[in-house]
């Protein structure tokens, strides 16, 4: 089953006088359960991609279905609704809310889901990033790194069906790195939650069943190279 798919999607931002084009004709399914990993320099176009995948941002032309749906015809409002239900998103840059503590951070996405027992379930996702000494600090009191697992905790709290993150480890230390990416792959493993991350890492990458690079726009599977490259 589909759970995103892109078809012929281009994105150009216009600026005073001149036009920026970041994707062009782009083409991605993903399949429930998948693992991809999308590489690609500095300023490709990778978080711009993440953005149109969650909904968060429209594409200039093209389509994007989700589960089916097609996001073209869809309100604003609808789209949040489809996104809240069912995608967690890792940002780059964090967003988390700076007057809230970890734990209310992470209890957001439950309280505005109307499920309850959100403290505890907070709590425990928090002990899951290995932050359990740390509920009550603001994200101003808090490393980078731990804001990033602030971040990651917010998005897996939900229990999603797809998570999509933009470089998860980038700011973490090697132990750290590694106690996310399991954590990640035991939801896959355990949950069928598609991943979808855009990653520097080519440990992250190379764990996952396909890496995806962008480059002039377009996804280009990189994984045949891969294979091809670990045969004599
Ligand atoms: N709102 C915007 N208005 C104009 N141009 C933008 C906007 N957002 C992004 N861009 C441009 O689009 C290009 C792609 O940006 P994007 O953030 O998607 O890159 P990226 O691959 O995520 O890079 P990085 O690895 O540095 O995070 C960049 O050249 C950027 O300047
Ligand atoms: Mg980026």
């Amino acid at each position: 089953m589909s759970v995103v798919k892109l078809t012929d999607l281009s994105k150009s931002y216009t600026m005073a006088s001149s036009e920026v084009t970041v994707l062009q004709n782009l083409n991605l399914d993903v399949q429930s359960g998948d693992r991809t990993a999308i590489i690609g320099p500095s300023g490709s176009g990778k978080t711009t991609l993440l953005l149109i995948l969650t909904g968060l941002e429209t594409a200039t032309s093209g389509d994007i279905s989700m589960a089916g749906k097609s996001l073209s015809g869809m309100s604003a409002d609808d789209r949040a609704d489809l996104r809240r239900e069912h995608i967690g998103i890792v940002f780059q840059s964090f967003h988390l809310i700076p007057s809230l503590t970890a734990r209310e951070n992470v209890a957001l996405p439950l309280e505005i889901a109307g499920l309850g027992n959100s403290r505890d379930r907070a709590m425990q996702m928090l002990d899951k990033v290995g932050l359990s000494s740390r509920y009550d600090h603001y994200p101003a009191q808090l490393s980078g790194g731990e804001q990033q697992r602030v971040a990651m905790a917010r998005a897996l709290v939900n229990e999603p069906s797809l998570i999509v993150a933009d470089e998860p480890t980038g700011n973490l230390d090697e132990k750290t790195g590694e106690l996310i990416m399991e954590l990640l792959f035991d939801l896959n493993r355990d949950s069928g939650t598609t991943l979808v991350l855009v990653t520097h890492d080519n440990e992250l990458a190379m764990r996952c069943d396909r890496t995806l690079k962008l480059h002039d726009g377009s996804l280009h599977d990189q994984s045949g190279g891969h294979k091809l490259a670990a045969v004599p």
